[in-house]
């Protein structure tokens, strides 16, 4: 897997407000969709694109436009929708899959409770988003099942991630074949006993839509 972290100042600036717990739901929402945006730009560096013939006022010129099929963006919810519309805002034209995934808190294992994608993902760059990569059993989970459908390659989208996190999804996309890649805003120290992200932001679902 590739891993990239999108270390620019402006995303560390807003994600040291997204941190602090002194930051209310709507400002986190804000800050949430911006740095995806941010992050986004490093994300979709290798979208697929194919010529596009215009005229400028001035004379014919060859510029690029997005190729079919179009990029599939999938958060995982609960969390991963605050991510959708900072992502779809650089990819407009893109197609918009559900994976409802959440940890056991008990086993910190990942289970499936909902499911909204295209059956074939073959020839599809698929961008996973989902804010906190932190035991990496969700993620690895989503991986799994996307290559099996065929996606062409698989970037995703993290604001924070743990290293264990990181090793985890390493470890399991290790005999996929598509192309894995994380774009991050952040490797923190570590996961705490309850894996919880240290220091990360606490709760991301929580912080995003309160506590429900
Ligand atoms: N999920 C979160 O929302 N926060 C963490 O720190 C870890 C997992």
């Amino acid at each position: 897997m590739r891993v990239i972290v999108a270390d620019h100042p402006l995303i560390t600036h807003k994600l040291t407000y997204l941190r602090d717990e002194r930051t209310d739901s709507p400002t986190f929402r804000r800050l949430a969709e911006e740095l995806v945006t941010l992050l986004a730009y490093e994300a979709t560096r290798d979208v697929r694109t194919e010529p596009f013939s215009i005229n400028t006022p001035v004379a014919p010129t060859v510029g690029i436009k997005l190729a079919n099929p179009k990029p599939l963006v999938v958060p995982i919810l609960r969390a991963g929708l605050g991510m959708l519309e900072g992502m779809v805002r650089l990819l407009p034209s893109a197609e918009v899959g559900f994976l409802g995934m959440m940890r056991n808190e008990e086993t910190l294992e990942a289970v499936t409770y909902a499911n909204r994608l295209p059956d074939d993902l073959s020839g599809r760059q698929v961008y996973v988003v989902d804010p906190m990569l932190a035991t990496g059993g969700t993620l690895a989970m989503a991986i799994e099942y996307l290559a099996e459908r065929g996606a062409r390659d698989i970037t995703c989208v993290t604001l924070l991630s743990a290293p264990e996190g990181i090793a985890a999804v390493e470890q399991a996309t290790r005999t996929i074949s598509p192309p894995v890649t994380l774009v991050t805003g952040a490797v923190d120290e570590r996961l705490n006993e309850h894996g919880y992200i240290v220091p990360g932001l606490g709760d991301a679902g929580d912080r995003l839509y309160g506590v429900v």
